[in-house]
């Protein structure tokens, strides 16, 4: 009962303050309960373009676990194995970014895309399938510069709409970033072709 009491006076006014209607809020929090994590809140037209963007990110991903493995595989000679390591553990990077965007796909109440038949379309980065390492290196910096730039402007459009899906991208900025950065490193170590 006495908790009771503190809650009732919290509404009334001060900590809950920033709350527009708490009893309100608690009605359409059990309304559709099955909906998970997506509450009225989240204006259906916002959920709907927030799940498009995540779906384009899932394929950029995607297509860059695909490109870097090949480079992984298509790497050859004893001097190229640090370089071969680098590549792998970049596309395995690339998968985990992509198995969170899909977890967070399904949050928001929808499938995530996987369709390959559509999936370099609707990629931002591209595929590569040169021979030579540092053309291989070339390619791999060229795409993760893309998605730095498209990450950023998927951050800025999201804004305060989703702020579980902005943080998600953000967190995976940084890694896109870093890898931007080892692949400079790892191209001022290979000669021109
Ligand atoms: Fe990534
Ligand atoms: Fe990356």
């Amino acid at each position: 009962m006495k908790i009771m009491n503190v809650m009732q006076k919290d509404d009334a006014g001060g900590a809950n303050a920033f709350i527009s209607d708490l009893s309100a809020l608690r009605d359409r929090a059990r309304d559709h309960m099955m909906k998970g994590a997506v509450t009225p809140s989240y204006p259906e037209a916002d959920r709907k373009a927030v799940v498009d963007l995540l779906n384009t990110a899932l394929a950029t991903e995607i297509v860059c676990v695909l490109r870097y493995k090949r480079h992984y595989f298509a790497t050859h000679g004893i001097r190229a194995k640090f370089v071969a390591s680098e590549f792998l553990e970049h596309a395995n990077e690339e998968q985990a970014h992509a198995d969170q965007i899909a977890e967070r796909i399904v949050q928001l109440g929808e499938d995530p895309d996987l369709n390959p038949a559509t999936l370099l379309s609707r990629s931002h980065s591209e595929y590569d399938e040169s021979t030579s390492l540092r053309q291989m290196l070339e390619a791999d910096l060229i795409a993760e510069r893309i998605a730095i730039e498209s990450y950023r402007e998927m951050i800025t459009f999201i804004g305060a709409k989703d702020p579980t899906s902005r943080r998600l991208l953000e967190s995976i900025l940084a890694q896109e970033e870093e890898h931007a950065e080892d692949l400079v490193d790892l191209l001022e170590d290979v000669p021109k072709d």
